[in-house]
């Protein structure tokens, strides 16, 4: 679908998604939760995986609980929740509760709002989670690299009154560079990655597996929940023979409406919730097909009918809309507002810009390797202390973000600790004024986004795509 964005992707293998492994891909038991105290335990070590499934060789991962992804922490809405972060890597680590609005202390930046979790060492992450909806976790210290080898996984805040559907199914994607052998490829990061579309890799998951058919039944009501975790890949999901609608962007509850042109978008980061309602024929298969990049689509999973009756005739009559989270509005009229500037990236020429001039700030994670900037300054790396805002915000001032993307790249723009209304793209109102916590502009795309700046703390604004982030696309906006 999209025509100027090949060049970088075209190298890499193609894909081999949907391949028929006789592997059923749903989640592994979690056994994250201790019975005494109800408390979760998440330890990060290193693992295998059958990433391309029970027949082929294990790839070496980095692991949740021994998982890949890690185990889906499903938390209610509104009650404290206690997860005891271990460190059995031989690396420190950290990890981030991607889309919480949470305490700052809580929010897993190493340097920044915590210190790193030392090998051997563990950290105890205490929050309530004011949102219902569709978040997820993963680490952000050395992230390109734990995040590429797979410290990530979904994280579930439960509606107080369940949603009426038949099922609900939670689809963790995840991208690899492998290697022949089936090993992650050992290099993550190179310039010319880093510059253009980031660490994108050849092998797609679902759940931790290339995925087999997933079984469903005639005339039942789904509720997908999708979370894509790759470092790098765009994904544009078409549901063949179906129409999705999307009643959630990034865990905040939208008006329920059909995506345009029938793809789910989602950039890395991003989490979209869907009602599949199975209008099919039963018996047959219906594929799966990510069409974001021109020219190598493929199918990530199958839609597999089982023979049997519908289960009922007509789509189930129940309400699509999500009951609200208690976000608050933020006034535009009165909002102070500012430009976000993404700067820098290889352009299509194959030109790089001429980053010197825009490495205005000597902080400590500078290390040469800037491939981007924000309003001309680059913060390079995944975190660190001294950090300094770029903005700072009165606590309770409404906001007014024009993000401009000025580079020749998609960039899924990811604000921490707050929700983003996003009000306009090229100047034409955004229909429904989704709330996001992950932002993502095509190249050229400028887009106007409020909130109310009402955290307390120091909360970082990057791109998702982990090569961009470490490379300068990424700033600080504090929150006094
Ligand atoms: Cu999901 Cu700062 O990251
Ligand atoms: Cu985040
Ligand atoms: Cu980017």
């Amino acid at each position: 679908m999209h025509r100027h964005l090949t060049g970088a992707i075209c190298r890499r293998q193609l894909l081999q998604g949907g391949a028929a492994l006789a592997l059923a891909s749903q989640f592994r038991s979690p056994l994250a939760r201790s019975a005494e105290t109800g408390d979760y335990r998440l330890t990060a070590a290193p693992g295998r995986s059958a990433l391309m499934g029970a027949d082929r060789p294990e790839a070496d991962v980095w692991a949740y609980n021994g998982l890949t992804p890690g185990p889906a922490l499903r938390v209610p809405q509104g009650k404290p929740v206690r997860i005891l972060v271990t460190n059995a890597l031989d690396q420190e680590t950290t990890v981030h509760w991607h889309g919480v609005r949470l305490p700052n202390a809580m929010d897993g930046v190493p340097g920044l709002t915590q210190p790193p979790i030392r090998p051997g060492e563990s950290f105890a992450y205490e929050f309530t989670p004011p949102d219902a909806g569709t978040f997820w976790y993963h680490s952000h210290a050395n992230s390109l690299e734990q995040l590429g080898r797979g410290l990530a996984g979904a994280l579930i805040v439960e509606e107080p009154e369940p949603f009426a559907v038949d099922r609900e199914l939670v689809w963790v994607l995840s991208d690899w560079r492998l290697t022949r052998d089936g090993e992650i490829a050992p290099r993550f990061g190179n310039a010319m990655d880093d510059a253009m579309s980031g660490h994108i890799g050849n092998v797609v998951t679902l759940n931790g597996r290339v995925p087999d058919d997933q079984a469903v039944k005639a005339g039942e009501r789904l509720r997908l929940r999708l979370v894509n975790c790759a470092l790098a890949r765009m994904m544009a999901l078409r549901f063949e023979g179906h129409r999705p609608t999307i009643v959630s962007i990034d865990g905040q509850p939208c008006d329920p409406h059909e995506p345009k042109d029938g793809l789910a978008l989602l950039g890395p980061g991003m989490r979209l919730d869907i009602v599949l309602d199975m209008q099919g024929e039963p018996g047959q298969r219906y594929s799966v097909v990510d069409e974001f990049y021109d020219g190598l689509s493929y199918t990530l999973t199958r839609l597999a009918y089982d023979r049997g009756e519908p289960i009922r005739a007509h789509p189930l009559d129940a309400p699509l809309a999500l009951p609200r989270n208690p976000l608050p509005e933020p006034d535009i009229a009165n909002a102070e507002r500012h430009d976000i500037i993404l700067q820098g990236g290889m352009m299509g020429g194959g030109m790089m810009m001429g980053m010197g001039g825009m490495n205005g700030m000597a902080t400590p994670g500078m290390d040469g390797r800037a491939a981007w900037a924000i309003n001309g300054q680059s913060m390079t790396g995944d975190g660190q202390a001294n950090m300094p805002p770029m903005l700072t915000f009165k606590r309770g001032r409404s906001v007014l973000l024009n993000i401009k993307n000025q580079t020749a790249w998609w960039h899924p723009m990811h604000l921490h600790g707050h929700s983003l209304r996003v009000l306009s793209r090229n100047g034409a109102p955004v229909p429904c004024r989704q709330w996001a916590d992950t932002v993502l502009l095509a190249p050229k795309d400028a887009v106007q986004c409020a909130f109310v700046a009402d955290n307390p703390g120091d909360w970082m604004l990057h791109c998702h795509v982990m090569n961009h982030q470490t490379t300068g696309l990424m700033t600080v906006l504090r929150v006094a």
